[in-house]
């Protein structure tokens, strides 16, 4: 007999995304697209006690030490299952002290802290360490529309771990290595991809059915007493390796390094531990301001400055494009038609829209070193090295 966790995965894949599409289907027949409460009770119900089986079944069985791809697994299910409980209100952390799912809270925690990861479903699991069956991979429903945000996150996560790879390369060969075209080459054409794969996203996506259909099963939950935040497609540790190889954001600024803390838990325990290793890392642009005083008329630093300023630069694209198109086409705009009570809970993180909406731009102007003189921005730096760099080529 296939063991429990076997079990739980094949209902995860199948009747389980046949419920939450059925349930979205209703959901957006409606003429008020955001009612949740009082429709497809039936389904609802069917999808609540088909997973209580599974975990109780998990949970008698106990800690089996199956590893860390099994553990990985079962996180992801209890994760997912009690991710649609939410997006189909049957919890809702607002009205409730603790999560009224306790043997998948226990589940989850159980796992969660054998894995040195937060209690729920992760991004990994729905994009890096997706595994398709037959080309199927994990979801929640089979909507095209899930599908294409699943896929295209996983580009652009994928793009932005090659970035950081090659950054990580630079830092083993020395700033003054002639070998570190290669890999400034490599960093440029993974954050090109990056680009590529988020403008796909902006004008393939329904605006309507991502809003309505898929971001919903990425709102907080509660785990036993805890909220936690929903999983959002930064929960890697790739981008914040570039942010700090390239010294756009620094670790001892204690609003970023607070970022950090916070995703900590959200990530794979090796992506954790690459960014504990970055934090500790002289960034490539307090490097190359070291040197450029002495060095600046080499060939060397003219070339790698050079190629460095232009990752930087295509890395800022990267970060405007994810907030001025992506957020503000999919998030933003169709918040403004949702009534008020439909508001809370629509972010992954939980504060309101325009809290949220501000801590997105900070990190913006960060990766863009903008002139802001209230934030730590590297503007000044950075214009100090592309003086450098336009002096040594004249
Ligand atoms: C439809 C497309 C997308 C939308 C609407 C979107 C929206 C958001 C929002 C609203 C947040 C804040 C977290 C929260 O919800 O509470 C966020 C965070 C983040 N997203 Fe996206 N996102 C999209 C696609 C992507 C893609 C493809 C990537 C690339 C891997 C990405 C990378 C990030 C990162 C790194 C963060 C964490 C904050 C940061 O470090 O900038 N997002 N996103």
């Amino acid at each position: 007999m296939a063991a429990n966790s076997e079990l739980f995965d094949r209902w995860v894949r199948g009747p389980f995304v046949e419920m939450n599409t059925e349930l979205e289907n209703l959901y957006f027949g409606q003429q008020d697209r955001s009612r949740v409460i009082g429709v497809g009770d039936a389904i609802k119900g069917r999808l609540r006690d088909g997973g209580q089986v599974h975990v109780v079944a998990l949970l008698a069985e106990g800690n089996t030490g199956d590893g860390f791809e099994s553990g990985f697994n079962v996180l992801g299910n209890v994760g997912m299952y009690l991710a649609a409980l939410r997006r189909h209100e049957l919890t809702n952390p607002a009205r409730e002290e603790r999560s009224p799912f306790a043997e998948a809270s226990s589940l989850a925690l159980h796992v969660g802290a054998s894995l040195g990861m937060a209690p729920r479903f992760a991004t990994s699991h729905l994009a890096t360490h997706n595994k398709a069956v037959a080309g199927v991979r994990k979801s929640f429903t089979s909507l095209p529309d899930e599908f294409l945000f699943m896929d295209e996150n996983t580009r652009g996560i994928l793009g932005f771990q090659r970035a950081a790879e090659a950054l990580t390369g630079i830092v083993h060969l020395g700033i003054s290595s002639p070998v570190a075209d290669v890999l400034f080459e490599a960093a440029r054409q993974a954050l090109r991809d990056v680009l590529a794969s988020n403008e796909r996203l902006y004008t393939q996506l329904d605006v309507a059915r991502f809003f309505y259909s898929v971001r919903p099963y990425y709102k907080p939950y509660r785990v036993g007493r805890q909220e936690y935040r929903g999983a959002n497609a930064g929960d890697f540790s790739g981008i914040n390796e570039i942010d700090l190889l390239l010294g756009l954001c620094r670790a001892n600024n204690p609003y970023y390094a607070q970022l950090l803390v916070d995703k900590m838990l959200f990530m794979l325990p090796s992506d954790q531990a690459r960014l504990r290793d970055c934090m500790m890392r002289t960034s490539l642009l307090d490097e190359l301001l070291a040197l450029a005083a002495e060095h600046s008329p080499s060939d060397w630093f003219q070339r790698n400055a050079q190629a460095y300023l232009e990752v930087c630069d295509l890395f800022g694209q990267t970060a405007v494009q994810h907030h001025n198109t992506l957020v503000k086409r999919f998030i933003e705009e169709p918040a403004q038609h949702v009534k008020e009570d439909h508001l809370a809970g629509i972010t992954a993180s939980g504060p309101p829209l325009s809290v949220l909406l501000r801590a997105l731009e900070v990190l913006r102007d960060l990766r863009t070193a903008a002139d802001r003189n209230d934030i730590p921005t590297r503007h000044a730096d950075l214009a100090r090295l592309r003086s450098y760099v336009s002096r040594g080529a004249m």
